[in-house]
């Protein structure tokens, strides 16, 4: 059986898939989870609730960062045959999404790595602003990625 025909189909499909779980994923923790654990529960649970909450969604964005990529350009190199014959919605999205990635390895290193060792030290003080700094990145990434959606599924259509 000849599988060439549906390599496309596949990385398509693979790259939409890891954009939806990481913007759908920023999209509840910003908007649904937040103000909820803010409004339920005291510093040192909720810091606990982000803590673990984060660690799984994390071990996914992991996936989804590498998967993009690897994905985007296999599109771009395999199928369209370089960077040069891509339309522009192509190179929009590529370059906000290293914004992205490189938001994201920076929240993971560094805010997060901290609000880990301060909510395990029950220094619940210093863990909310490294909560804050997340929260902050997150806002941004949420921000990038909404536009690298509209960018991606709708400009791809437009006559320019
Ligand atoms: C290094 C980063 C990226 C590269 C190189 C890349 C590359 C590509 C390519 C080549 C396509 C196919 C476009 C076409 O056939 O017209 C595509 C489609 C798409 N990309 Fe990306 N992408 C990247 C990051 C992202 C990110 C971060 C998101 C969203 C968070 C995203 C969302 C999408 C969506 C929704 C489509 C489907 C558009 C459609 O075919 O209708 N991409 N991407």
């Amino acid at each position: 059986m000849d599988l060439q025909p549906y390599y496309l189909p596949a990385a398509i499909a693979g790259h939409i898939l890891a954009a939806v779980i990481w913007v759908g994923g920023m999209f509840f923790a910003y908007t649904a989870l937040r103000p909820a654990a803010a409004k339920l529960l005291e510093a040192p649970q909720r810091l606990k609730l982000w803590r673990k909450s984060l660690a799984s969604f994390f071990f996914w964005v992991w996936i989804c960062i590498i998967a993009l990529p690897a994905t985007g350009y296999w599109i771009i190199f395999a199928h369209y045959g370089g960077m040069a014959r891509v339309h522009w919605h192509v190179h929009v999205m590529q370059v906000i999404g290293i914004i992205m990635i490189l938001i994201f390895l920076h929240v993971f290193f560094v805010p997060y790595m901290r609000l880990r060792k301060t909510v395990k030290q029950e220094n619940f003080q210093v863990a909310s602003e490294h909560l804050a700094q997340i929260r902050k990145s997150v806002g941004i990434n949420l921000f990038l990625g909404i536009i690298v959606l509209i960018v991606a599924g709708g400009l791809r259509y437009s006559p320019m």
